[in-house]
């Protein structure tokens, strides 16, 4: 088990400066497995079950790094923190803008496209998710402007693609049909609007996307637009099943 001193900790979680800490735990309001630590350099232990044994100013701490979330995006709102309007961020706590380390999604979706993103503080995991050593299959649904023609899946398929703007191929990529207008698209990559310009290079436009699977793990019915929740371990690792 890690430990870690008292005010390092929770400047690192957000809860202010080092001095701020200090006073909030001199106070008595931090309390560890019931009794509270007046003293802010006190080293203490730090795992998954922090919260569950911490409470700050009375509510459960939040929970330590590393940390990863699954996140159901909803329309309209950015990835980027360079980008403006409403960010997923935003979506957050406010006080979790201040961690140290900060949490970054793991590839992005555009304003436009709904469903499963991943936020993490955890560089080497994020770093894991997206290179395309690991072949983590993102899986999206598709809807379209026009009937699809039937040659799609073998073009998609062949690995030959070539977007506008770029020298290297696409990687191959699964289409299922759904309908006439709308279509499964499971991809390997995360190139720029790469869903989007894939169906624009054989000749069709996506009115509406959403992804629903990263590697092996699914987007649940029961998380709504716009929430979220804390994955566990074992989940993180279901992302890699089957890659
Ligand atoms: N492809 C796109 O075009 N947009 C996304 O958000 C993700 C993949």
């Amino acid at each position: 088990m890690t430990t870690a001193r008292l005010d390092r900790l929770l400047a690192n979680l957000g809860y202010g400066s080092r001095r701020t800490v200090q006073q909030l735990a001199a106070s008595g309001r931090v309390v560890l497995d019931g009794q509270p630590i007046t003293d802010a350099s006190r080293r203490v232990p730090v795992g998954p079950d922090l919260p569950a044994r911490m409470t700050v100013a009375g509510a459960p701490v939040d929970p330590p790094a590393p940390l990863t979330l699954m996140m159901h995006k909803p329309l309209g709102v950015v990835c980027s923190h360079k980008e403006e309007g409403a960010r997923v961020y935003d979506l957050l706590p406010a006080r979790w803008r201040a961690r140290d380390p900060a949490l970054s999604t793991i590839g992005r979706l555009d304003k436009e496209t709904s469903g499963l993103l991943l936020i993490t503080d955890d560089g080497p995991l994020l770093h894991r998710v997206i290179s395309p050593k690991s072949h983590v299959p993102k899986r999206y649904l598709a809807d379209l402007d026009r009937p699809l023609s039937g040659d799609e899946a073998a073009v998609f398929a062949d690995g030959g693609l070539m977007l506008e703007g770029e020298d290297k191929p696409l990687a191959p990529a699964v289409l299922e049909s759904v309908s006439p207008t709308r279509a499964w698209l499971t991809i390997h990559e995360g190139r720029y609007h790469q869903v989007r310009r894939m169906f624009a290079a054989v000749g069709n436009h996506v009115t509406a996307l959403h992804r629903d699977r990263i590697g092996g793990l699914a987007l649940p019915d029961n998380l709504p637009p716009g929430q979220w929740r804390v994955l566990a371990a074992v989940e993180i690792s279901n992302i890699f099943t089957g890659c």
